[in-house]
């Protein structure tokens, strides 16, 4: 009989997913640290007093391997899919659509859209077995179509192609797992504009207000909402 929530974070050695996993082990949850570099992984779980899974979610092998690994341990109950890249240039600027080319947009496709689906499908038979399996899609609030064309919107000047397309499929991927998967608790949420690597610490959050959303997220119960997109604030318009 299992007696604590056990939880991934994907790209949980810095960041955001850092954070959340902080707040979940606070929170009473077992807490495995995914993270593509085993030191880099191996150093964050022994700060957070977690464990460490070693994944690449652009990496079947990878996936699958670490699919395994936390299957042979006990199963899981909440799958935090929050790796993800924006792709800036090295001086931190946004690549805008004129430099915008079909490498560049698979390049953050196979991170943020393809290795989503590749962590939901190999988790997806674990969070079948949990009494109370959730899901939280890491997105942003830069992959609501509303947002993007509202000139009063704060990311309404954000000139990128690629990451806010690659959130909006995640938007979508969220939408249309809650209803194939209804017993899972699904939703996508956006952290908010966040001082992280991702953008070279440009964000104007810190990452506990950040992270403030998954981990509220991760914690819904069975009769809590899915197929939704939430901030900080409440229910966001897609
Ligand atoms: N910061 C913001 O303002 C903001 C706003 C909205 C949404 N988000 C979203 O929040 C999530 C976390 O971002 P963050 O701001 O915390 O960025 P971050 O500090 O750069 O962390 C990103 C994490 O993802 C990992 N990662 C990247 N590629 C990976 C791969 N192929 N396999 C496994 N892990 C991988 C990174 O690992 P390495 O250390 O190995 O690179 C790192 O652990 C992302 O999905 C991002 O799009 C962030």
């Amino acid at each position: 009989m299992t007696t604590t929530t056990r939880t991934l974070i994907t790209g949980a050695n810095k960041g955001l997913g850092f954070e959340t996993a902080r707040q979940l082990l606070a929170a009473g949850h077992t807490v495995y640290v995914g993270s593509r570099d085993a030191e880099r992984g191996r150093q964050a779980a022994e700060r957070l007093g977690a464990r460490m899974v070693l994944l690449d979610v652009t990496d079947d092998a990878s996936v699958a391997a670490a699919a395994k690994v936390i299957e042979d341990d006990g199963g899981l109950d909440v799958l935090v899919n929050n790796a993800g890249i924006e792709g800036r240039l090295p001086d931190g600027g946004v690549v805008g659509a004129a430099d915008t080319t079909a490498d560049t947009m698979r390049s953050i496709f196979e991170t943020n859209v393809f290795g989503t689906v590749r962590v939901i499908h190999a988790f997806l038979p674990l969070l079948d077995r949990s009494a109370a399996p959730v899901m939280v899609n890491v997105s942003s609030g830069l992959g609501s179509l509303s947002l993007s064309t509202d000139p009063a919107a704060p990311g309404y000047a954000y000139p990128g192609v690629a990451y806010p397309a690659s959130k909006t499929a995640v938007n979508m991927i969220t939408v249309q797992y809650a209803k194939a998967f209804p017993r899972v608790r699904i939703n996508a949420v956006e952290p908010g504009y966040t001082a992280t690597d991702l953008n070279h610490r440009t964000g104007t959050q810190t990452v506990e207000e950040g992270a403030e959303i998954i981990v509220r997220m991760a914690q819904v119960g069975p009769d809590g909402p899915t197929g939704g997109y939430f901030d900080a604030d409440g229910p966001l318009t897609w």
